[in-house]
């Protein structure tokens, strides 16, 4: 087991975001979690990652616990996430954007600016290295995201969202990049709406609503489960309150 997530709860005020989330994943896994908008997903991934301090509940990456570690501290473990909204440094180079990553992980300026030209070649951006990151597409800034969380060295990636506002033909070309990266030895759990995209790259599918797991398996029976209709439908579309 890579990830182990044991029962993690978060609440916003009154609003419960995470109900007892638990779920478990395999190295070298490409794990998805579904689910409409505000069902915890991005929450979950941010929880994972130690960006927001867990409320409840147990996280365990490579048999460790991380439950109480800080962001920086699980990056280092090799546990990365990206942003649902990727935020480059507009003014700077694809390759400074991903050197920034790889300098929070204690590299030298010199090794920091080689190593991103390693990172941009593998999401295949290896020739834009010099260009500013404002001409960047959708899905060049998506590719960027992801060159900036290999520059960690991870073992594991959690992505958001990572086919967000990018057109069919880059969807594609952005799933032969996540399969790659699995067979350089990742670990992938990923959010996606792109329900089509998400079939054709994941081993197993998670559906969350409203804070809960909902269900998971293959994404044929996920996809296809009652529940899980129900809630793209809006038949249950009230949030809980504490
Ligand atoms: N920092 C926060 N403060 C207050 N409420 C929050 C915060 N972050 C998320 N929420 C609320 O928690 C719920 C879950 O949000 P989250 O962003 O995890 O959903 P999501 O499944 O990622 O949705 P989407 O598909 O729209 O990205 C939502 O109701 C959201 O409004
Ligand atoms: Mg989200």
């Amino acid at each position: 087991m890579i990830l182990s997530v044991k029962n993690v709860c978060q609440t916003f005020g009154g609003l419960r975001a995470l109900q007892d989330v638990s779920l478990q994943m395999k190295t070298g896994e490409i794990l998805g979690v579904i689910g409409p908008n505000g069902a915890g997903k991005s929450t979950l991934f941010g929880t994972i990652s130690g960006e927001i301090s867990r409320q409840r509940g147990e996280i365990y990456f490579q048999g460790k616990s991380i439950s109480d570690w800080a962001m920086n501290k699980i990056a280092k473990a090799g546990l990365v996430k990206t942003f649902q909204t990727s935020r480059p440094f507009a003014s700077m180079t694809f390759q400074d954007n991903v050197a920034i990553g790889a300098l929070a992980q204690g590299f030298s300026i010199e090794k920091a600016r080689l190593h991103s030209i390693d990172c941009l070649e593998r999401v295949g951006l290896g020739n834009q290295f010099a260009s500013p990151a404002f001409g960047a597409s959708t899905g060049q800034r998506k590719r960027l995201e992801i060159a900036r969380a290999l520059a960690t060295n991870p073992q594991l990636l959690l992505l958001d969202e990572p086919f967000g506002g990018v057109d069919i033909a880059a969807v594609d070309s952005l799933i032969n990049l996540i399969k790659s990266l699995r067979k350089q030895g990742l670990s992938i759990l990923l959010i996606e709406h792109n329900i089509a995209a998400v079939t054709k790259l994941v081993d197993r599918l998670i559906a969350m609503h409203l804070g809960k797991v909902i269900a998971q398996g293959s994404a044929q029976d996920v996809t296809t489960n009652r529940l899980v209709v129900a809630a793209y439908m809006g038949v249950e579309s009230e949030h809980s309150i504490a």
